[in-house]
């Protein structure tokens, strides 16, 4: 039987109990991965902005940026089942898929960014992405900014400073330069207005100058439009444009990370960073492109492709194959045809303006942040120290969970209730959202 939305009804019955299948992740899978919320999830289904629990439960998912166009969106998932029924294979052969993905992703783009590259990931998109730009530029340095993340490698860990100077990590490299995190609300430069972008702008030309005067010139400067892990930060007007502006200045290669943020979801733009004016030479995709499928995309100019393009041969077996590339294709065509950007920047305003009313008679909450349906709610034990409150956030988040409503903390102080739901949560979801932090937020004061 078949439902009229195309969904096939499955059996989901696990074969383990939660606890037995706890005991075996704990026996057999690294114990760096770790489980969210105190009583950890056992999800069997998902579908639209919902998940489904082995416990007959309903969640609403405010936190995965991954399922774009919804959970098991049924023409993303029939496009991949009809391409695996008729082949897959490496970019080795010729195949339409792939090169009219190429084209709808470039069309999305400004007409610079012509040449595709495919991965299996973000952190593969942004391992392939400082690659180009150390052959485009023959320095191996990068400048990041401060708590950023970009990927699970060997260098993508030595370019996150949330990684290298989180727990169980190195420090800095020296060959690695850091740029200050726009943070309006607890960063050096605070509140609105152009002074602050300039000032962080400053602070950015400093470091950049800094390497070129050292002897280590910045071959890549990478950053996110919104930093994510470092807790949703809207930057002010001007300042990815200016970063990505001063990249070129000092000779380097300008990377915008479009892995959590890009697809439609800021809502005013298909990219976070065209949302901020700016302009990248490279941009690289990831988690939303396949809706849980694992794909990845580097987009970028002719010259740096050129160059990268030195003898050596770049392959990737899986990247760019005709079934991940059925199913970009399915997940463009989805977002247009459900008009879900513009959804995002509708639903993502009522979202911004129900937290803003909830922070009017909540005083831990210090700032409602976002844009589109990426959104921060930042939590401290007093508005006028803006001291974080960590432990407020984890309550929240995990009261939230009991309730059936997932999100998640972030930032370097672990105290931004992190936002960032498929594309298909709707204003009653929205709704629900925003009377649920009321709710537990009220609950938790009164102790
Ligand atoms: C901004 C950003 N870039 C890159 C990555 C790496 O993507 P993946 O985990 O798919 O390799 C992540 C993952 O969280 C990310 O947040």
């Amino acid at each position: 039987m078949t439902a009229a939305d195309g969904r096939v009804p499955v059996d989901v019955t696990p074969a383990r109990s939660t606890d037995a299948i706890f005991a075996a992740r704990r026996a057999h899978l690294g114990p760096s991965l770790s489980l969210s919320y105190r009583t950890p999830l056992h999800i069997v289904r998902g579908e639209g902005a919902y998940l489904f629990g082995a416990d007959g439960r309903s969640y609403l998912d405010c936190v995965n940026n991954v399922a774009h166009v919804g959970h098991a969106h049924p023409r993303v998932v029939e496009a991949g089942v009809a391409q695996m029924r008729l082949l897959n294979t490496n970019t080795r052969y010729l195949h339409e898929h792939v090169v009219q993905y190429a084209e709808r992703l470039t069309a999305l783009l400004p007409d610079h960014l012509e040449v595709c590259y495919f991965t299996n990931s973000g952190s593969e998109a942004n391992e392939l992405a400082l690659r180009l730009a150390r052959a485009a530029t023959g320095r191996p340095d990068v400048a990041t900014v401060d708590v950023a993340y970009h990927g699970n490698t060997q260098r993508l860990i030595e370019i996150s400073p949330y990684k290298f100077n989180g727990p169980g990590g190195a420090g800095r490299p020296d060959d690695v330069h850091v740029v200050p995190l726009p943070d309006r609300y607890r960063g050096p430069h605070r509140g609105e207005g152009p002074g602050v972008s300039a000032a962080y702008l400053a602070d950015a030309d400093l470091v950049l100058d800094t390497s070129v005067g050292s002897g280590r010139p910045a071959g890549a400067v990478i950053a996110e439009a919104i930093p994510s892990v470092a807790g949703q930060i809207v930057p002010p007007d001007g300042w990815l444009a200016g970063l990505f502006e001063a990249a070129r200045r000092v000779g380097a290669v300008a990377i915008a990370d479009e892995v959590q943020v890009g697809f439609g979801r800021v809502g005013i733009a298909t990219w976070a960073f065209a949302a901020q004016g700016a302009t990248p030479d490279i941009v690289t995709m990831g988690k939303p492109i396949g809706n849980g499928h694992p794909l990845g995309a580097v987009v970028t100019t002719r010259a740096i492709a050129g160059a990268f393009a030195n003898g050596m041969e770049y392959f990737n077996t899986f990247g760019g194959n005709p079934v991940s590339a059925a199913i970009g294709l399915a997940v463009l065509d989805v977002i247009a045809d459900e008009d879900l950007q513009d959804h995002a920047r509708v639903t993502g305003e009522l979202l911004l303006d129900g937290l803003r009313a909830v922070a009017r008679h909540h005083a831990p909450i210090g700032d409602v942040r976002g844009q589109g349906l990426f959104v921060g709610v930042e939590l401290v034990r007093d508005r006028d120290t803006r001291e974080p409150d960590a432990s407020l956030a984890s309550e929240l988040v995990n009261r939230a969970a009991e309730r059936g409503v997932l999100l998640s903390t972030d930032g370097p102080d672990h105290n931004v209730i992190k936002i960032k739901p498929p594309l298909v949560f709707s204003a009653a979801d929205a709704d629900r959202l925003v009377e649920t932090v009321d709710v537990v937020l009220t609950e938790i004061a009164a102790g």
